[in-house]
């Protein structure tokens, strides 16, 4: 399974600081927002990446995460020279993605809890896995509907009447048949390649698979000021109290075993003095005094 971090957009919402840094490099408490995403993909196996963002912002995600050999993986970079939709990301990335199966996840979702993500991509086998997310704005969303059976009957991109209270969060799972799909969209009245597009037509055809997340699992995106410094205060609340971080890309390789500890070692000496890298010193000590026990 390859991985897509979609890491463009206008981030028009959160003028001005998307002036001159993109929404996704905005901090979260203490690390940049696509830290994230990132690793709720490494934390579930998967190992080659490929970023897109916009020509503009591209330059500072290199910076920032390189070529993901510091991490044990590999990171590609992909431009999206105007934002035509989440789909089109399928179409940047087909050379990437050759003959795989992919997860696509937006860098601006924000999910903390639960296993739900590594049990479906390591269970994958064909067709399409979507998440739905109950919320209490279902039409800022794709809304998916459910029948007496809990079968997905309906999908619809930000509904003026939502039928459910279940909207599809910012993680994709597709079969190589995406690519394909993807090319044969239309783009839709506000001129994008919609996701809920591409997942209609694995829901035509019968193979889209939809899991509910459970209210152990937190889904935040960070697309507004205000819910910005929600996410912000959230990963601070939970940090603070069980001494633990959230978002933490060395961490998750270190546990994946894409990392040595010696590597991971080497990893944190490199870094300024700083309560990040006193974080992850203090993880290295504690595993040679106990071992690997993932949380
Ligand atoms: P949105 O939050 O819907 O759009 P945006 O980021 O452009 O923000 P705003 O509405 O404030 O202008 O996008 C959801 C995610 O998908 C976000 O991480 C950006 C990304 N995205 C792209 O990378 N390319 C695109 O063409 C679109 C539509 C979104």
């Amino acid at each position: 399974m390859k991985g897509i971090i979609l890491a463009g957009g206008a981030g028009s919402r959160l003028y001005p600081l998307t002036q001159v840094a993109s929404k996704q490099l905005q901090p979260v408490y203490d690390k940049p927002m696509v830290y994230y995403p990132l690793t709720v993909l490494i934390a579930s196996g998967i190992r080659e990446f490929c970023l897109i963002s916009t020509p503009q912002d591209l330059p500072r995600f290199e910076q920032l995460l390189g070529d993901g050999s510091q991490w044990g993986i590999s990171i590609e970079y992909r431009k999206q020279p105007d934002p035509g939709g989440i789909a089109q990301a399928l179409i940047i990335a087909e050379s990437f993605i050759g003959a795989d199966p992919v997860t696509l996840i937006l860098g601006d979702n924000l999910f903390f809890g639960g296993d739900a993500f590594p049990r479906a991509i390591a269970g994958f086998k064909s067709g399409a896995v979507i998440f739905a997310y109950h919320v209490n704005d279902p039409e800022r969303y794709g809304v998916i509907e459910f029948d007496a059976k809990g079968n997905a009957v309906s999908l619809e991109e930000k509904p003026e009447q939502p039928r459910s209270n279940y909207a599809v969060p910012g993680v994709y799972l597709y079969d190589n048949d995406v690519v394909a799909i993807a090319r044969g969209l239309q783009p839709s009245q506000r001129g994008e390649l919609e996701i809920t597009d591409v997942n209609k037509e694995y829901l035509r055809r019968g193979t889209l698979q939809v899991q509910r997340l459970s209210r152990g699992t937190a889904w935040l995106d960070a697309g507004t000021s205000s819910s910005l410094h929600e996410a912000s205060a959230y990963v601070q609340t939970i940090e603070k109290r069980q001494g633990m971080k959230l978002g933490c890309p060395e961490e998750a390789a270190l546990y994946r075993g894409f990392l040595t500890l010696d590597q991971f070692e080497a990893l944190v000496s490199g870094m300024p003095a700083c309560e990040y890298r006193d974080y992850l010193a203090e993880l290295a000590a504690e595993v040679k005094r106990v071992g690997l026990k993932s949380a």
